[in-house]
Protein backbone atom coordinates (compact mmCIF):
# COMPACT_ATOMS: atom_id res chain seq x y z
CA UNK A 1 0.00 0.00 0.00
CA UNK A 2 1.46 3.54 -0.89
CA UNK A 3 2.59 5.39 1.53
CA UNK A 4 1.52 9.09 2.33
CA UNK A 5 3.76 12.01 3.60
CA UNK A 6 3.01 15.44 5.02
CA UNK A 7 6.09 17.66 5.36
CA UNK A 8 6.99 21.30 6.26
CA UNK A 9 7.92 23.39 3.51
CA UNK A 10 8.94 25.95 5.56
CA UNK A 11 11.50 26.50 8.66
CA UNK A 12 8.54 24.64 10.70
CA UNK A 13 5.01 25.57 12.38
CA UNK A 14 3.39 25.34 9.15
CA UNK A 15 0.09 23.71 10.73
CA UNK A 16 1.17 20.09 10.25
CA UNK A 17 -0.60 19.26 13.42
CA UNK A 18 -4.01 20.61 12.29
CA UNK A 19 -2.94 18.75 8.45
CA UNK A 20 -2.11 15.19 10.26
CA UNK A 21 -5.22 15.20 12.04
CA UNK A 22 -7.40 15.55 9.19
CA UNK A 23 -5.93 13.38 7.08
CA UNK A 24 -5.62 10.71 9.60
CA UNK A 25 -9.12 10.03 9.53
CA UNK A 26 -8.24 7.98 6.44
CA UNK A 27 -5.03 6.55 7.62
CA UNK A 28 -4.73 3.72 9.85
CA UNK A 29 -1.13 4.13 10.39
CA UNK A 30 0.09 7.93 11.60
CA UNK A 31 4.62 7.70 11.92
CA UNK A 32 6.36 10.17 12.76
CA UNK A 33 10.34 9.72 11.29
CA UNK A 34 12.54 12.14 12.73
CA UNK A 35 13.16 14.81 15.70
CA UNK A 36 11.64 14.54 18.96
CA UNK A 37 9.60 16.94 21.45
CA UNK A 38 11.28 20.27 19.52
CA UNK A 39 8.23 19.88 17.35
CA UNK A 40 4.87 21.16 18.67
CA UNK A 41 1.92 20.16 16.58
CA UNK A 42 -1.43 21.66 17.80
CA UNK A 43 -4.80 20.42 16.94
CA UNK A 44 -8.13 22.13 17.68
CA UNK A 45 -11.30 19.53 18.40
CA UNK A 46 -14.45 21.36 18.85
CA UNK A 47 -13.03 23.56 22.19
CA UNK A 48 -10.52 21.36 23.26
CA UNK A 49 -7.10 22.11 22.14
CA UNK A 50 -4.14 19.41 21.77
CA UNK A 51 -0.55 20.43 22.13
CA UNK A 52 1.67 17.77 21.19
CA UNK A 53 5.36 17.87 21.00
CA UNK A 54 6.05 13.63 20.79
CA UNK A 55 3.43 11.43 19.93
CA UNK A 56 1.40 11.88 16.10
CA UNK A 57 -1.06 14.02 16.53
CA UNK A 58 -3.35 11.66 14.78
CA UNK A 59 -3.48 9.56 17.87
CA UNK A 60 -6.55 12.28 18.80
CA UNK A 61 -8.52 9.53 16.04
CA UNK A 62 -9.67 6.54 17.92
CA UNK A 63 -8.73 4.31 14.95
CA UNK A 64 -5.40 5.07 14.34
CA UNK A 65 -2.21 3.60 15.85
CA UNK A 66 0.56 6.05 16.68
CA UNK A 67 4.48 4.61 15.23
CA UNK A 68 7.56 6.73 16.82
CA UNK A 69 10.24 5.32 14.57
CA UNK A 70 13.86 4.78 15.08
CA UNK A 71 14.77 8.37 13.40
CA UNK A 72 13.37 9.71 16.50
CA UNK A 73 15.16 11.51 19.31
CA UNK A 74 12.44 10.48 22.79
CA UNK A 75 11.71 12.16 26.34
CA UNK A 76 10.77 9.58 28.27
CA UNK A 77 9.41 12.88 30.67
CA UNK A 78 7.74 14.40 27.84
CA UNK A 79 5.82 11.22 26.75
CA UNK A 80 4.70 10.92 30.09
CA UNK A 81 2.97 14.15 30.06
CA UNK A 82 1.58 13.63 27.11
CA UNK A 83 -0.05 10.54 28.49
CA UNK A 84 -1.26 12.74 30.87
CA UNK A 85 -2.95 15.35 28.73
CA UNK A 86 -4.46 13.20 26.44
CA UNK A 87 -5.83 10.81 29.24
CA UNK A 88 -7.30 13.88 31.01
CA UNK A 89 -9.31 14.46 27.01
CA UNK A 90 -10.57 10.92 27.17
CA UNK A 91 -7.70 9.90 25.13
CA UNK A 92 -6.23 6.46 25.71
CA UNK A 93 -2.90 5.80 24.78
CA UNK A 94 -2.14 2.58 24.96
CA UNK A 95 0.86 0.40 24.01
CA UNK A 96 -0.83 -1.32 21.17
CA UNK A 97 -2.09 2.37 19.89
CA UNK A 98 1.41 3.99 20.46
CA UNK A 99 4.47 1.58 19.33
CA UNK A 100 8.16 3.05 19.69
CA UNK A 101 10.70 1.92 18.00
CA UNK A 102 13.57 -0.23 19.49
CA UNK A 103 16.13 1.80 17.97
CA UNK A 104 14.96 5.14 18.90
CA UNK A 105 17.31 7.18 21.08
CA UNK A 106 16.55 8.34 24.24
CA UNK A 107 16.77 12.09 25.24
CA UNK A 108 17.95 12.19 29.22
CA UNK A 109 18.19 15.22 31.63
CA UNK A 110 21.85 15.16 31.11
CA UNK A 111 21.32 15.57 27.21
CA UNK A 112 18.98 18.65 27.64
CA UNK A 113 22.50 20.09 30.48
CA UNK A 114 24.59 20.10 27.59
CA UNK A 115 21.96 21.46 24.74
CA UNK A 116 21.88 24.18 26.94
CA UNK A 117 25.66 24.35 27.93
CA UNK A 118 26.66 24.10 24.03
CA UNK A 119 24.31 26.61 22.98
CA UNK A 120 25.39 28.99 25.45
CA UNK A 121 28.87 29.01 24.67
CA UNK A 122 28.44 29.74 21.42
CA UNK A 123 27.29 33.35 22.57
CA UNK A 124 26.50 35.64 19.16
CA UNK A 125 26.44 32.27 17.09
CA UNK A 126 23.97 30.83 19.09
CA UNK A 127 21.30 28.59 16.76
CA UNK A 128 18.65 29.18 19.17
CA UNK A 129 17.81 25.67 19.81
CA UNK A 130 14.91 24.76 21.35
CA UNK A 131 17.43 23.82 24.43
CA UNK A 132 15.47 20.43 24.90
CA UNK A 133 18.64 18.01 24.20
CA UNK A 134 17.91 17.46 20.51
CA UNK A 135 21.44 18.00 18.98
CA UNK A 136 23.24 16.30 21.88
CA UNK A 137 21.04 13.31 21.73
CA UNK A 138 21.92 12.71 18.21
CA UNK A 139 25.40 13.41 18.39
CA UNK A 140 25.61 10.36 20.77
CA UNK A 141 23.49 8.47 18.23
CA UNK A 142 26.26 9.29 15.42
CA UNK A 143 28.76 8.69 18.79
CA UNK A 144 27.52 5.05 18.58
CA UNK A 145 27.60 5.76 22.63
CA UNK A 146 23.48 6.75 22.60
CA UNK A 147 20.98 4.59 24.36
CA UNK A 148 18.34 2.92 22.68
CA UNK A 149 14.43 2.52 23.50
CA UNK A 150 15.42 -1.22 23.08
CA UNK A 151 17.91 -1.31 25.94
CA UNK A 152 15.29 -1.20 28.47
CA UNK A 153 14.53 -4.66 27.62
CA UNK A 154 18.00 -5.57 28.83
CA UNK A 155 18.13 -3.99 32.81
CA UNK A 156 21.10 -5.98 33.68
CA UNK A 157 22.97 -3.76 30.99
CA UNK A 158 20.09 -0.56 30.53
CA UNK A 159 21.34 1.10 34.07
CA UNK A 160 25.03 0.53 33.41
CA UNK A 161 24.88 2.16 30.03
CA UNK A 162 22.77 4.92 31.05
CA UNK A 163 25.61 5.61 34.17
CA UNK A 164 28.27 5.46 31.78
CA UNK A 165 26.67 8.02 29.74
CA UNK A 166 25.87 10.24 32.36
CA UNK A 167 29.40 10.10 33.51
CA UNK A 168 30.94 11.10 30.02
CA UNK A 169 28.32 13.96 30.12
CA UNK A 170 29.45 15.39 33.66
CA UNK A 171 33.03 15.61 32.26
CA UNK A 172 31.73 17.06 29.47
CA UNK A 173 29.47 19.45 31.30
CA UNK A 174 32.50 20.63 34.12
CA UNK A 175 35.82 20.09 31.65
CA UNK A 176 34.84 21.46 28.55
CA UNK A 177 31.65 23.74 29.30
CA UNK A 178 32.71 24.67 33.32
CA UNK A 179 29.09 23.75 34.37
CA UNK A 180 28.39 22.49 37.88
CA UNK A 181 28.62 18.99 38.17
CA UNK A 182 25.68 16.78 37.86
CA UNK A 183 25.44 13.72 40.30
CA UNK A 184 25.28 10.94 37.68
CA UNK A 185 24.78 7.88 39.74
CA UNK A 186 21.46 9.33 41.60
CA UNK A 187 20.40 10.87 38.03
CA UNK A 188 21.11 7.68 36.22
CA UNK A 189 19.31 5.61 39.18
CA UNK A 190 16.38 8.14 39.19
CA UNK A 191 16.49 8.13 34.90
CA UNK A 192 16.27 4.11 35.30
CA UNK A 193 13.38 4.17 37.22
CA UNK A 194 11.41 6.62 35.51
CA UNK A 195 11.48 5.16 31.97
CA UNK A 196 10.82 1.48 32.89
CA UNK A 197 7.01 2.51 31.72
CA UNK A 198 8.30 2.80 28.45
CA UNK A 199 9.29 -0.99 27.88
CA UNK A 200 5.40 -1.91 27.41
CA UNK A 201 5.55 0.56 24.01
CA UNK A 202 8.91 -0.59 22.89
CA UNK A 203 8.45 -2.64 19.53
CA UNK A 204 10.43 -3.81 16.46
CA UNK A 205 8.97 -1.14 14.38
CA UNK A 206 10.35 -1.41 11.44
CA UNK A 207 9.36 -5.24 11.15
CA UNK A 208 5.98 -4.23 11.98
CA UNK A 209 5.68 -1.36 9.65
CA UNK A 210 6.68 -3.95 6.70
CA UNK A 211 4.25 -5.88 7.53
CA UNK A 212 1.23 -3.31 7.82
CA UNK A 213 2.90 -2.18 4.12
CA UNK A 214 2.30 -5.53 3.26
CA UNK A 215 -0.98 -5.73 4.68
CA UNK A 216 -2.14 -3.22 2.69
CA UNK A 217 -2.13 -0.91 6.07
CA UNK A 218 -2.68 3.10 5.56
CA UNK A 219 0.24 4.91 6.27
CA UNK A 220 0.39 8.46 6.55
CA UNK A 221 4.02 9.53 7.57
CA UNK A 222 4.07 12.89 9.62
CA UNK A 223 7.65 14.97 9.07
CA UNK A 224 8.28 17.00 12.40
CA UNK A 225 10.36 20.55 11.91
CA UNK A 226 10.19 21.73 8.41
CA UNK A 227 12.77 21.79 4.98
CA UNK A 228 14.42 24.28 5.87
CA UNK A 229 15.76 22.73 8.94
CA UNK A 230 17.13 20.01 7.59
CA UNK A 231 20.10 19.07 8.87
CA UNK A 232 21.37 18.37 4.83
CA UNK A 233 19.46 20.53 3.36
CA UNK A 234 18.48 23.59 5.60
CA UNK A 235 20.09 26.71 6.49
CA UNK A 236 23.17 25.01 7.82
CA UNK A 237 24.39 25.44 10.91
CA UNK A 238 21.11 27.45 11.53
CA UNK A 239 18.91 23.64 11.71
CA UNK A 240 18.09 21.12 13.55
CA UNK A 241 19.92 17.48 13.94
CA UNK A 242 17.80 15.50 11.94
CA UNK A 243 16.26 14.86 8.62
CA UNK A 244 13.07 16.50 8.05
CA UNK A 245 11.87 15.80 4.43
CA UNK A 246 10.51 13.45 2.55
CA UNK A 247 13.31 11.57 2.17
CA UNK A 248 13.52 10.68 5.63
CA UNK A 249 10.29 8.37 5.69
CA UNK A 250 12.44 5.39 4.94
CA UNK A 251 15.82 5.28 7.25
CA UNK A 252 13.41 7.09 10.05
CA UNK A 253 10.52 4.05 10.14
CA UNK A 254 13.59 1.35 8.78
CA UNK A 255 10.91 0.61 5.59
CA UNK A 256 12.43 -0.21 1.77
CA UNK A 257 12.02 2.74 -0.80
CA UNK A 258 9.00 2.50 -1.89
CA UNK A 259 5.86 3.91 -3.64
CA UNK A 260 5.03 7.54 -2.16
CA UNK A 261 1.53 8.22 -3.16
CA UNK A 262 1.19 11.74 -2.72
CA UNK A 263 3.58 14.25 -1.14
CA UNK A 264 2.13 16.97 0.77
CA UNK A 265 3.49 20.21 1.55
CA UNK A 266 2.20 22.08 4.21
CA UNK A 267 3.12 26.16 4.17
CA UNK A 268 1.91 28.58 5.42
CA UNK A 269 0.62 31.78 3.33
CA UNK A 270 3.64 34.05 4.78
CA UNK A 271 6.44 32.93 6.24
CA UNK A 272 7.59 32.55 9.76
CA UNK A 273 11.10 31.31 11.92
CA UNK A 274 11.72 30.81 15.19
CA UNK A 275 15.64 30.13 16.44
CA UNK A 276 18.48 32.16 14.67
CA UNK A 277 19.62 32.15 10.75
CA UNK A 278 18.78 33.43 7.09
CA UNK A 279 15.39 34.73 6.69
CA UNK A 280 15.43 36.79 3.33
CA UNK A 281 11.90 38.51 3.30
CA UNK A 282 12.12 39.11 7.23
CA UNK A 283 9.79 42.19 8.10
CA UNK A 284 9.87 44.24 11.49
CA UNK A 285 7.29 46.88 10.48
CA UNK A 286 3.77 46.78 11.38
CA UNK A 287 3.03 44.51 9.09
CA UNK A 288 5.00 42.29 11.18
CA UNK A 289 3.16 43.05 14.46
CA UNK A 290 -0.50 42.62 12.46
CA UNK A 291 0.90 38.59 10.87
CA UNK A 292 2.79 37.62 14.37
CA UNK A 293 -0.54 38.55 16.48
CA UNK A 294 -0.67 39.85 19.98
CA UNK A 295 0.00 36.11 21.71
CA UNK A 296 -3.65 36.78 22.94
CA UNK A 297 -5.03 33.58 20.78
CA UNK A 298 -3.23 29.88 20.48
CA UNK A 299 -2.87 30.55 17.12
CA UNK A 300 -0.57 33.58 16.91
CA UNK A 301 2.76 33.63 16.26
CA UNK A 302 4.24 32.50 19.21
CA UNK A 303 6.51 28.93 19.70
CA UNK A 304 4.14 25.80 20.64
CA UNK A 305 7.61 24.62 22.51
CA UNK A 306 8.81 27.45 24.16
CA UNK A 307 7.19 30.74 23.43
CA UNK A 308 9.35 32.34 22.14
CA UNK A 309 7.62 35.07 19.48
CA UNK A 310 8.25 33.83 15.70
CA UNK A 311 9.96 35.92 13.42
CA UNK A 312 7.20 36.55 10.21
CA UNK A 313 7.66 38.02 6.77
CA UNK A 314 6.50 37.50 3.53
CA UNK A 315 6.18 34.49 1.31
CA UNK A 316 9.51 33.74 -0.08
CA UNK A 317 8.51 31.50 -3.28
CA UNK A 318 12.31 30.94 -4.10
CA UNK A 319 12.42 28.94 -1.05
CA UNK A 320 8.89 27.67 -1.44
CA UNK A 321 10.12 26.12 -4.76
CA UNK A 322 13.16 24.91 -3.37
CA UNK A 323 11.66 22.62 -0.81
CA UNK A 324 8.88 21.19 -3.29
CA UNK A 325 12.39 20.04 -5.66
CA UNK A 326 13.82 18.72 -2.53
CA UNK A 327 10.78 16.71 -1.30
CA UNK A 328 8.89 15.73 -4.42
CA UNK A 329 6.01 17.53 -3.15
CA UNK A 330 3.07 16.72 -5.34
CA UNK A 331 0.69 19.22 -3.77
CA UNK A 332 0.28 21.99 -1.22
CA UNK A 333 -1.80 22.76 1.64
CA UNK A 334 -1.48 26.20 2.36
CA UNK A 335 -2.53 27.30 5.82
CA UNK A 336 -2.90 30.54 7.61
CA UNK A 337 -5.31 32.19 4.94
CA UNK A 338 -7.49 34.46 7.03
CA UNK A 339 -4.35 36.36 8.93
CA UNK A 340 -3.97 37.96 5.67
CA UNK A 341 -7.09 39.65 5.65
CA UNK A 342 -7.13 43.33 6.26
CA UNK A 343 -3.60 43.76 4.46
CA UNK A 344 -3.59 45.93 1.22
CA UNK A 345 -0.86 44.27 -0.82
CA UNK A 346 -0.02 41.13 -0.48
CA UNK A 347 3.96 40.94 -1.08
CA UNK A 348 5.56 37.50 -2.37
CA UNK A 349 9.24 37.06 -2.99
CA UNK A 350 9.94 35.85 -6.83
CA UNK A 351 14.14 35.84 -7.04
CA UNK A 352 17.21 37.09 -5.26
CA UNK A 353 19.66 40.17 -5.81
CA UNK A 354 22.97 38.29 -5.06
CA UNK A 355 26.63 39.98 -6.09
CA UNK A 356 24.83 42.11 -8.20
CA UNK A 357 22.91 38.76 -10.08
CA UNK A 358 19.20 37.83 -10.85
CA UNK A 359 18.11 34.06 -8.18
CA UNK A 360 15.21 33.15 -9.33
CA UNK A 361 15.89 29.38 -8.16
CA UNK A 362 18.69 28.32 -5.32
CA UNK A 363 21.71 27.29 -6.83
CA UNK A 364 23.39 27.07 -3.57
CA UNK A 365 23.09 23.95 -1.01
CA UNK A 366 20.99 26.69 1.35
CA UNK A 367 23.95 27.43 3.23
CA UNK A 368 23.44 29.86 5.89
CA UNK A 369 26.79 32.06 4.94
CA UNK A 370 25.09 32.19 1.19
CA UNK A 371 21.27 32.87 1.71
CA UNK A 372 22.30 35.94 4.25
CA UNK A 373 23.69 37.35 1.05
CA UNK A 374 20.40 36.54 -1.05
CA UNK A 375 18.47 40.31 -1.27
CA UNK A 376 14.57 39.51 -1.93
CA UNK A 377 12.65 40.98 -4.95
CA UNK A 378 8.95 41.20 -4.27
CA UNK A 379 6.28 41.77 -6.51
CA UNK A 380 2.79 42.35 -4.74
CA UNK A 381 -1.02 41.35 -5.31
CA UNK A 382 -4.37 43.74 -3.88
CA UNK A 383 -5.34 42.02 -0.62
CA UNK A 384 -8.77 41.17 0.43
CA UNK A 385 -11.27 42.99 3.52
CA UNK A 386 -13.13 40.10 3.91
CA UNK A 387 -12.98 37.33 7.09
CA UNK A 388 -12.07 34.38 5.52
CA UNK A 389 -12.87 31.92 8.95
CA UNK A 390 -16.66 31.12 8.00
CA UNK A 391 -15.84 30.01 4.38
CA UNK A 392 -15.88 25.93 3.53
CA UNK A 393 -16.40 26.22 -0.48
CA UNK A 394 -13.85 27.40 -3.33
CA UNK A 395 -16.34 29.16 -5.06
CA UNK A 396 -16.61 31.36 -2.16
CA UNK A 397 -13.34 32.58 -1.82
CA UNK A 398 -12.82 36.34 -2.87
CA UNK A 399 -11.50 37.03 -5.85
CA UNK A 400 -7.86 38.15 -4.40
CA UNK A 401 -7.63 35.32 -2.84
CA UNK A 402 -7.66 33.41 -5.60
CA UNK A 403 -5.30 35.42 -7.51
CA UNK A 404 -2.75 34.90 -4.99
CA UNK A 405 -2.85 31.14 -5.31
CA UNK A 406 -2.87 31.21 -8.60
CA UNK A 407 0.35 32.86 -8.57
CA UNK A 408 1.70 30.28 -6.07
CA UNK A 409 0.98 27.72 -8.48
CA UNK A 410 1.95 29.31 -11.39
CA UNK A 411 5.67 29.64 -9.80
CA UNK A 412 5.99 26.67 -7.75
CA UNK A 413 4.34 24.29 -10.57
CA UNK A 414 2.16 22.28 -7.88
CA UNK A 415 -1.80 22.85 -7.37
CA UNK A 416 -2.78 23.74 -4.23
CA UNK A 417 -5.05 21.19 -3.56
CA UNK A 418 -6.13 22.91 0.46
CA UNK A 419 -6.57 26.14 2.11
CA UNK A 420 -6.81 26.54 6.12
CA UNK A 421 -9.04 29.62 7.30
CA UNK A 422 -9.13 29.01 11.04
CA UNK A 423 -7.71 27.00 13.02
CA UNK A 424 -10.62 24.78 14.22
CA UNK A 425 -10.59 21.28 12.53
CA UNK A 426 -13.55 22.11 10.14
CA UNK A 427 -11.80 25.43 8.92
CA UNK A 428 -10.60 23.91 5.53
CA UNK A 429 -11.37 24.50 1.96
CA UNK A 430 -11.27 21.23 -0.11
CA UNK A 431 -10.48 22.39 -3.68
CA UNK A 432 -12.43 19.58 -4.84
P1 LIG B 1 16.79 22.12 18.04
O1 LIG B 1 16.01 21.24 17.13
O2 LIG B 1 16.16 22.28 19.40
O3 LIG B 1 18.23 21.70 18.13
O4 LIG B 1 16.79 23.60 17.42
C1 LIG B 1 17.44 23.90 16.18
C2 LIG B 1 16.67 24.95 15.41
O5 LIG B 1 15.47 24.39 14.94
C3 LIG B 1 16.26 26.17 16.24
O6 LIG B 1 16.27 27.31 15.40
C4 LIG B 1 14.84 25.86 16.65
O7 LIG B 1 14.09 27.02 16.94
C5 LIG B 1 14.34 25.16 15.41
N1 LIG B 1 13.25 24.22 15.64
C6 LIG B 1 13.34 22.97 16.16
N2 LIG B 1 12.14 22.38 16.18
C7 LIG B 1 11.26 23.25 15.63
C8 LIG B 1 9.86 23.19 15.33
O8 LIG B 1 9.17 22.20 15.53
N3 LIG B 1 9.32 24.31 14.75
C9 LIG B 1 10.08 25.40 14.46
N4 LIG B 1 11.38 25.49 14.71
C10 LIG B 1 11.97 24.43 15.29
Amino acid sequence: MPIRVAVGMQWGDEGKGRVVDLLSENHEIIARFNGGDNAGHTVTVGNQIFKLHLIPSGIVHPHTIGVLGNGLVINPNTLLEEFKMLKESGVVVSPERLWISDAAHLITPAHRLLDQAQEAARGKGQIGTTGRGIGPAYVDKSARRGIRAGDLLNPDTYSQKVLTLFNEVNKTLTDLYHQAAINPISMADEFVRQTQFLAAYVKPVSALMRKALKDGKTVLAEAAQGTLLDLDQGTYPFVTSSCTTAAGIFSGLGIGVQQVDKIIGITKSFQTRVGSGPFPTELFDDTATFLRGTGANPWDEFGTTTGRPRRVGWLDLVLLKYAIEINGTTELFLTKMDVLSGLDQIKFCTGYRRNNQLLSELDLSCDAADLETCIPIYESTPGWKEDLRPIRSWQDLPQPVLRYIEIIEHYCGVPVTQVSVGPERSAVINRR
